[in-house]
């Protein structure tokens, strides 16, 4: 097969390379890519969201799988447009997409469908929002209700920052067109987690659970980023809370969207709050995430072309992917400055001969400049390695993290560290 990966993350290089692995695939390109992905595929210099000369490269190239990574894409119509073309694509169509890209229309499917999530309301005008704002006495948050690559969020503390959030949004316009429209929801408490599964209309396969560090800093500490690290699988999930999971709000929400005469196909991630009173939908995404996806995908076994082909092509039912039983952890380094006003340019060494021994370097922001690798984004590489337990795990990640080096690189040190911590007292 001719496979084509759309994006440009960890993310898409983790997709690379486990793509890469199957037999089953004669041909790979990356649709950016990055240096890292140009080690083991073809990269593509267009845009993602330049969806005519992606399907004209796709046509041309004769492409029999386009694997669509980011939401900008997805949510601009990638797919429908592949399809169209008469090309088969891994991921959601713009109409199912919406899901992850407006809000609004997420809590509103939610409501009607009774599936669990923080109450909510929408709005657009101010004046309004600021009125049932300032009745409410429980905390809230503050959402654009279009894609803000993950900033879109304000947890606010109290009445007066809600109502400056909202402002700021609505008639400050400090998200553009993705913050015209917002959703002011009741605050949860609680654990955070993230579930995926594969989805292909009526059957769903659930992904082993990752575990996201969305703050910059240890301790959950500093301003929320895409993702600091992840390890899988998750220990906080027991697995009676992962089928309540799916039963209660996965199976429902491909159900409530097939209602509205709306296919899901691709991967459906919700972001989840542990809360006293069960799990709530924080949000849902229509795509891998990024890092879980450098945690999940090398856990598979199985040949994961032949799992995101069967997934599109009607062949779900009749797949049992099998998992590596050994722990992953991913360690993201990032850029100074990320993510408010991430430093590039800056040259990365330490590279060499560091993978093997279960040691992957996935890239996201690199870029290859006069024959050296250098910085080129806000995360740039995520280091992933595998154990037979999740202390091996991290200590093998951590000891590469600690031979790679660019100047102003930041990381966490605590990825997985409390569940470590936790297993050694039993
Ligand atoms: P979202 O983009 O909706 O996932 O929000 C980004 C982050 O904001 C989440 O990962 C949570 O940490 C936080 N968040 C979002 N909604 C809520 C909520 N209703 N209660 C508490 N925290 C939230
Ligand atoms: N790690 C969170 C995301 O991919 O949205």
């Amino acid at each position: 097969m001719k496979v084509l990966v759309i994006g440009s993350g960890g993310r898409e290089h983790a997709l690379c390379h486990a793509i890469a692995r199957s037999g089953r695939c004669e041909r790979l390109y990356c649709l950016p890519g990055n240096a890292g992905t140009a080690r083991i595929a073809t990269n593509v210099p267009l845009r993602p969201t330049d969806i005519a000369a992606v399907v004209d490269f796709a046509r041309g190239e004769q492409i029999d799988l386009t694997v669509v990574g980011p939401e900008d894409p997805l949510a601009a119509g990638l797919v429908d447009a592949l399809h169209e073309a008469g090309l088969r694509a891994f991921g959601p169509t713009a109409e199912a997409a919406r899901l992850e890209a407006d809000k609004a229309f997420a809590k509103t499917l939610m409501k009607q469908y009774a599936i669990p999530t923080a109450e909510a309301r929408v709005f657009t005008d101010f004046r309004a929002a600021k009125q049932y704002i300032a009745t409410r006495d429980v905390p809230l948050v503050v959402k654009a209700s279009g894609l803000a690559r993950g900033k879109g969020a304000i947890v606010c503390d109290d009445p007066a920052d809600a109502i400056l959030a909202a402002e700021k949004m609505l008639v400050g316009g400090c998200f553009g067109e993705a913050g015209r429209t917002i959703v002011v929801e009741e605050r949860l408490f609680g654990r955070e987690v993230s579930v995926l599964a594969i989805v292909e209309d009526h059957t769903l396969y659930v992904l082993d659970p990752a575990q996201d560090y969305k703050r910059l800093k240890d301790g959950d500490e500093g301003p929320n980023t895409g993702g600091m690290g992840a390890y899988c699988p998750s220990q906080v999930l027991s697995p009676a809370t992962l089928r309540q999971i799916e039963e209660q709000i996965l199976v429902p929400t491909i159900d409530a969207l097939l209602h509205e005469g709306i296919r899901y196909r691709g991967v459906l991630y919700a972001g989840l709050m542990l809360t006293p009173g069960g799990p709530k939908v924080l949000e849902f995404n229509c795509r891998f995430g990024d890092p879980e996806a450098q945690v999940i995908l090398p856990r598979i076994r199985s040949d994961v072309l032949e799992l995101l082909d069967a997934a599109s092509s009607g062949r779900l039912e009749q797949i049992e992917p099998q998992w590596d039983p050994r722990h992953a952890v991913c360690v993201v380094l990032a850029s100074e400055g990320y993510p408010d006003q991430p430093v590039t340019g800056r040259e990365i060494r330490g590279l060499e001969a560091i993978e093997g021994n279960d040691v992957f370097v996935y890239h996201a922001g690199t870029k290859v400049e006069n024959g050296r690798v250098v910085t080129s984004g806000g995360r740039v590489l995520g280091v992933t390695a595998l154990g037979e337990t999740l202390e091996a795990a991290r200590e093998k990640a951590y000891a590469a993290v600690g031979r790679i080096h660019f100047d102003g690189m930041q990381y966490r040190r605590d990825i997985g560290l409390t569940e470590c911590k936790v297993q050694n007292a039993k």
